[in-house]
């Protein structure tokens, strides 16, 4: 639950980012027990070329501190949407930090503003948009394949942002992004194979003055 304010402290269920060196870091949702290849619950254990981390020791340790591994030692960090870009699980080509702070400042979006968002991908772009608009502003985010729109949701809930984003499965280039959404948002992005096919649809959701790239 850690993106939505910074804390001191990891409680369960936060995602910490377990930071081995620069080019080494994994982000881990503290619960004691996750599932195994056989569907059975086990003890939470991260292994690490640095040798193993029980995942439940993590609870009640301040973050920025320096942890014991069973061959090693790491650092467990505060997540923000930039550790989260360089960690996620890709299910799609994702956008990086340095287009999306360009993006980002293209788009002018900043806390309140309105958001339209095709595809949501792996969440990239969204957390760092999420982060921009929050707590007045929300999210409206599509993608068309049914897979990435539950996980991203399911992300999105156990991040503690779920609030700020409205996350639906719909092909944007056919069906656009729902008449609700007409003349409301301050900004549109799409990252589509065929971004011109959704233009008139962003344009029907852009605010007269609103912004769009694709
Ligand atoms: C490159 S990924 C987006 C990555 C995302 N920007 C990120 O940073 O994680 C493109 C996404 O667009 C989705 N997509 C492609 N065509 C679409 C359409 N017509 N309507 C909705 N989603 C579409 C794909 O399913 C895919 O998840």
């Amino acid at each position: 639950m850690s993106f939505d304010k910074f804390k001191d402290t990891i409680d369960q269920g936060d995602t910490v980012i377990l930071y081995l060196s620069v080019n080494s870091m994994h982000a881990i949702q503290v619960q004691p027990k996750i599932k195994n290849r056989k569907d059975e619950w086990v003890d939470n254990v991260f292994q690490t070329t640095y040798g193993a981390l029980k995942v439940q020791s993590l609870v009640g340790k301040k973050f920025g501190t320096k942890v014991a591994l069973s061959r090693g030692w790491a650092y467990v960090l505060h997540p923000t949407p930039e550790l989260w870009t360089l960690t996620l699980p890709h299910r799609t080509q994702i956008i990086y930090t340095p287009d999306i702070s360009m993006i980002i400042f293209q788009l002018e979006i900043k806390p309140g503003s309105v958001v339209v968002e095709s595809g949501t991908g792996s969440g990239s772009l969204s957390h760092a948009l999420i982060r921009c608009i929050k707590p007045q502003g929300h999210l409206y985010t599509f993608d068309f394949h049914e897979y990435r729109v539950s996980v991203a949701r399911e992300e999105f809930e156990a991040h503690g942002i779920g609030q700020f984003v409205s996350v639906e499965k719909r092909d944007v280039c056919q069906d656009g992004f729902g008449t609700e959404l007409n003349g409301k948002a301050d900004a549109v992005f799409l990252d589509l194979p065929h971004p011109w096919e959704a233009v008139p649809h962003a344009a029907a959701s852009i605010k007269d003055l609103g912004k769009l790239i694709h």
